[in-house]
């Protein structure tokens, strides 16, 4: 199998931006500590970790936005992400600002646009995501009306508009009800069926458990262990995730 993300050794440091703190000496938060795995094409890859633990810092990372303090990160065989690469790349960030008097059609045309998707596929794409969603009703709608689920859901559509070849999910389930869960569940396993490499953040570890194939598990920003799914299920017929996270994690 082929790697479609290699990350070497990177450690991430914050730095405080705030004056004051500066004359007082410079004060850091540790974001990642040296992490280091591979992302195989093809499979779904999800990290979890407590609040803070460094999934997102991880992410952003990977994504090229922040940069790593050292360390390197391959994907796609190069040296991050650039240019014509995000054609092929979906990213549901963790925290989703739209401009909130836009219509959903308009702002997926405009996502449409940044993935350069031909004018002449566009609207049935559009179409075509938005229904998978559950939006279709709302397709004309100011985002100013959604509620916050149904923002999460725009999010996820302009994450799948490209039919990505690599998707970033960053906490796809938050916000979500059981049904939309159940749905995002689906097009994850679709996608995957189509080829599509996934990686996704998450603490909610029943989703991980049924649709991932490898889950790392990070805790203060230290990669702690990578399971093989399959395996560890086949191996371990009663195994379950989240007392073994919570474990690994407390102690
Ligand atoms: N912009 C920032 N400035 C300073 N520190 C930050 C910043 N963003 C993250 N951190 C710190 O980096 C660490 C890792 O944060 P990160 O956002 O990666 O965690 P996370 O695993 O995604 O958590 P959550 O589950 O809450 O989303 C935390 O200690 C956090 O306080
Ligand atoms: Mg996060």
């Amino acid at each position: 199998m082929k790697n479609i993300i290699s990350v070497k050794n990177i450690s991430l440091e914050y730095k405080e931006k705030d004056l004051l703190k500066k004359l007082k000496g410079k004060k850091t938060t540790i974001g990642i500590k040296n992490i280091s795995f591979e992302v195989e094409e093809g499979e779904i890859f999800s990290i979890i970790g407590l609040n803070g633990a460094g999934k997102t810092s991880t992410l952003k990372c990977i994504l090229g936005l922040m940069k790593p303090d050292s360390g390197s990160i391959e994907v796609f065989g190069k040296d991050g992400l650039n240019g014509r690469d995000f054609e092929m790349v979906g990213y549901l960030p963790e925290i989703s600002y739209y401009p909130k008097s836009m219509k959903l059609n308009e702002l997926m045309k405009y996502y449409g646009e940044l993935y350069n998707i031909p004018k002449g596929e566009l609207n049935n794409k559009i179409d075509s995501v938005i229904e998978k969603l559950g939006l279709t009703e709302r397709k004309k709608d100011r985002l100013e009306k959604f509620s916050k689920g149904m923002l999460q859901k725009v999010g996820i559509a302009q994450a799948i508009l490209n039919t990505p070849k690599l998707l970033f999910l960053d906490e796809p389930m938050s916000g979500l009800d059981p049904l939309a869960r159940e749905l995002v569940i689906q097009i994850i396993l679709e996608l995957k069926s189509q080829g599509t490499t996934i990686f996704f953040n998450t603490h909610i570890l029943e989703d991980v458990a049924s649709i991932a194939d490898k889950v790392a598990i990070i805790n203060n920003g230290e990669l702690i262990e990578i399971l093989d799914m399959k395996k560890t299920m086949r191996e371990e017929k009663d195994f379950l995730l989240s007392d073994y996270f919570i474990k690994k994690v407390t102690t």
